[in-house]
């Protein structure tokens, strides 16, 4: 599989090279709320999304041999880096790949399709039957992630839709699966407002979901 047919072009932050940057928000802090509060969204934007690119700019420092590659193209190649800077990689850099493909599956206000349309929705169908068993499924592993994590629904190596919980920051890149939708359930992005309640988060976020921009994945 070929990385740039794989990215190109709907994901700036996949093809991004060092130095690394935080992407802007494309929406006010507010915009998602109630799902997501003003305070939850600035400080997981400006501060946890901006250390993870920090951490990993300053691992990549000392290896200038890497930085002719792109985010995705370090992630999906993991194992080919020095062991030195491969923790670095799995965790800061997929922490800016996870980030910046979450703030986008966001819908701001009413902006966004509620529902998924063309191969989305037929990959959906084929694979879950409704939307709501993909949610459902989404919010199951959302819920039993233990600890820090993420719940994914990603496209396969055999082209067919699968849910993971996935620990950490670690990206379904590198399993050589591509990520369509990336629910965060680290207790940074959703503690201040709904502390231990992940359901409540997990329902109010998966309602939220643009799913132009999760179908725009596919296309990478
Ligand atoms: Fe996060």
């Amino acid at each position: 599989m070929s990385v740039r047919s794989l990215f190109a072009p709907a994901d700036e932050v996949l093809s991004q090279r060092y130095p690394f940057v935080v992407p802007a928000l494309s929406y006010a802090v507010n915009a998602v709320e109630p799902a997501i509060d003003a305070q939850t969204m600035s400080i997981h934007h400006d501060r946890h999304h901006a250390a993870y690119v920090t951490s990993l700019n300053k691992a990549l420092e000392a290896f200038p041999d890497l930085h002719p590659y792109t985010l995705g193209e370090l992630l999906m190649g993991l194992r080919k880096w020095p062991a030195a800077v491969q923790v670095a990689i799995r965790n800061h850099g997929g922490g800016h790949a996870n980030h910046a493909l979450y703030w986008g599956l966001l819908a701001p206000g009413s902006a966004g399709a509620q529902t998924p349309s063309g191969v989305l929705a037929e990959m959906i169908t084929r694979d879950f039957t409704t939307l709501t068993a993909c949610t459902a499924a989404l919010k199951a592993a959302g819920l039993a992630q233990f600890g820090s994590g993420w719940a994914w629904l990603v496209k396969t190596a055999t082209s067919r839709l699968a849910v993971r919980g996935l620990p950490n920051q670690d990206s379904p890149l590198l399993n050589g699966e591509l990520p369509i939708v990336g629910i965060d359930v680290w207790e940074h992005a959703y503690y201040l407002k709904y502390q231990n309640r992940r359901a409540d988060y997990l329902d109010a976020v998966l309602a939220r979901i643009n799913w132009d921009v999760a179908g725009a994945q596919l296309k990478r």
